[in-house]
């Protein structure tokens, strides 16, 4: 996606505490880690195979937490834990049920300290339905293009296209736009919304409580 670096200003502690949100793997928190060796982390997902793998990659770091909770329930009840300097999530909210978020948000603000910063790398939904579609068979024409010059693999974009929306269905991918996004993220209260990069149907929000 977009290179990880920091600016070289004290904005960030040397110690931060960070909470991420369908975690996965712990790819977020690895690269997180390596910025900021010290952070201490605690990650939730509710696949209990995410969970597994995750308590075996970080089991040597004492300051890595791994907790199984389903995001669409309240993630006050998950942890005790306050303060964080930021909460993070990468390609997950978009699964969560659309009632449910406005209080997710504010269950998120509610555990950061002060200033602290909400960032969310997601998919979103162009609000046009026709730019919508066309950004959608864009992005099979481009998937399509690097698996015939990097795997030698052809497919048809009528079929391929067919198993991407079977796809989509399957994983319940709701994504909302993200102006819904940034709305929903006022709505629970916090001070400050941006955007901070957009490509296609990514893009990275960030709020400051
Ligand atoms: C596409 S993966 C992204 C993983 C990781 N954030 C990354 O960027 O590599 C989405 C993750 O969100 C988790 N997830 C989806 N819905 C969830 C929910 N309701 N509660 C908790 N985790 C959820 C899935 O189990 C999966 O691990």
């Amino acid at each position: 996606m977009i290179p990880l670096t920091l600016p070289s200003s004290g904005y960030i502690s040397e110690e931060p505490k960070i909470l991420d949100l369908g975690c996965g793997y712990g790819d977020v928190t690895a690269g997180i880690l390596e910025l900021k060796p010290n952070s201490y982390a605690y990650l939730i997902d509710f696949s209990d195979e995410m969970i597994r793998l995750c308590r075996d990659r970080f089991e040597k770091n004492p300051n890595v937490h791994i907790i199984k909770h389903n995001l669409n329930e309240d993630i006050l009840a998950a942890t005790s834990e306050r303060k964080f300097d930021s909460v993070v999530s990468c390609f997950a909210l978009h699964h969560i049920a659309f009632e449910k978020r406005v209080g997710l948000y504010s269950s998120i603000r509610e555990i950061l300290k002060t200033d602290g910063l909400f960032i969310n790398g997601d998919l979103f939904r162009c609000e046009s339905p026709d730019i919508n579609q066309w950004e959608f068979d864009t992005r099979v024409e481009s998937i399509l293009c690097r698996m015939r010059d990097k795997m030698g693999i052809v497919k048809s974009f009528d079929e391929f296209r067919k198993t991407r929306i079977e796809h989509e269905k399957r994983m319940d991918d709701k994504p909302g736009t993200i102006w819904e996004m940034q709305n929903d993220m006022r709505r629970a209260g916090f001070r400050y919304v941006d955007c901070l990069w957009k490509s296609r149907s990514c893009a990275i929000l960030v709020a400051v409580k």
